[in-house]
């Protein structure tokens, strides 16, 4: 892999702040094949190297090198420029040029994005990937926060289908009274965690080792290949299969920063970023089974769940949260493409 130099863990604002200066401003670079300025543009991402999303978005930066004349991607993994929230804070600004956030980090900026953030909305990674790659469908929800905080949301990567995790197997929603359900930093999330039965704790992804460890929380949901990467099969052996919700990170960028691109070199970019989402999926399946793997070599223990019982109190949650004409015009649009 072309980046190891950014292996160093930081964690914290102010580590993140030192670490943005000692790496200079963003103006270096050389000039474009389309004869603008290129530079190599700083990627906030609180995976692992290991993860596909590392491993893709390598790639489009790779590609970036190779037809354009400057532009290029250092992808900083393990949350070295701080957490989600703080990561989409620092787009925003300019000081991070690019992020890979959560779609409940953006559903805090606009109310529409909760809507792909609903449990049972997307079926599949395969219906996610089109609906979400559909410019007549995201076309505007994609440039909605352009004016008011400076972000382009490109698209994104799938996070799979996320299931529970805990110290004991879970089988319906009975199973996880009074355990302490940590979810990512939003409402819908909250509310998620009482249907899937327990109590909504948010807390940010690289805490949750050692919230696991020390009894902060007692479970937590998320796919395999973070339960494996993030090693929390170690503090959470039983892995039960609930499959509440097909996850989505979206890919964001500067918007100054990507109006700034030459056409050619914004042709380029538009065609590196479809690449690496496909590669991307096509990636994920494989990381899947070997997260499976590896976590049941390490002692995890996979198990089904009783479907039905968790079913009425997951689909609920579309009813309580989509409350405007265009929230309900995603999810119709989304829901159409549904095969
Ligand atoms: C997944 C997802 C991350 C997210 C994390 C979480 O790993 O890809 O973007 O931050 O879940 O649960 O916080």
């Amino acid at each position: 892999m072309r980046h190891r130099k950014n292996t160093v863990v930081i964690a914290g604002a102010t580590a993140a702040t030192l670490l943005l200066a000692a790496c200079g401003g963003s103006d270096e670079g050389g000039e474009s094949a389309g004869g603008g300025e290129g530079q190599s543009m700083r990627l906030a991402l609180n995976q692992t190297e290991e993860h596909p999303s590392y491993i893709a978005l390598d790639s489009f930066g790779s590609y970036l090198e190779e037809n354009t004349g400057g532009w290029d991607i250092d992808v900083f993994p393990n949350e070295t420029l701080g957490a989600q929230a703080e990561a989409l804070q620092l787009v925003s600004d300019g000081s991070v040029d690019m992020a890979i956030v959560s779609g409940t980090q953006l559903e805090n900026l606009n109310e529409d994005f909760v809507v792909f953030n609903l449990p049972r909305v997307f079926d599949d990674v395969d219906h996610q990937m089109s609906v979400i790659h559909d410019p007549e469908i995201t076309g505007d929800l994609y440039s909605s926060l352009e004016e008011s905080n400076n972000i382009t949301v490109l698209g994104g990567f799938t996070q799979g289908a996320r299931s529970v995790y805990s110290s004991a197997p879970i089988e319906t929603p009975a199973d996880l009274a009074g355990q302490k359900l940590r979810v990512q930093e939003s409402e819908l999330h909250i509310a998620m965690a009482e249907a899937l039965g327990g109590a909504g704790t948010p807390m940010a992804y690289g805490e949750l080792y050692t919230g696991l460890q020390s009894g902060v929380v007692d479970a937590a949901e998320n796919n395999e290949v973070s339960y494996f990467t993030q090693r929390h099969y170690e503090v959470a052996p039983y892995w039960s299969y609930t499959n509440h919700l097909v996850g989505l990170d979206y890919m964001i960028i500067n918007t100054d920063l990507l109006e700034s691109m030459s056409e050619e070199d914004r042709a380029a970019f538009d065609e590196g970023w479809t690449a690496a989402h496909e590669e991307h999926t096509q990636l994920w399946a494989e990381a899947t089974q070997e997260a499976i793997d590896g976590a049941t070599a390490g002692g995890a223990t996979f198990s089904e769940v009783d479907d039905a019982a968790f079913a009425e109190p997951l689909e609920a949650l579309a009813a309580e949260f989509i409350t405007t004409e265009s929230q309900q015009a995603l999810f119709d649009a989304a829901r159409a493409a549904a095969r």
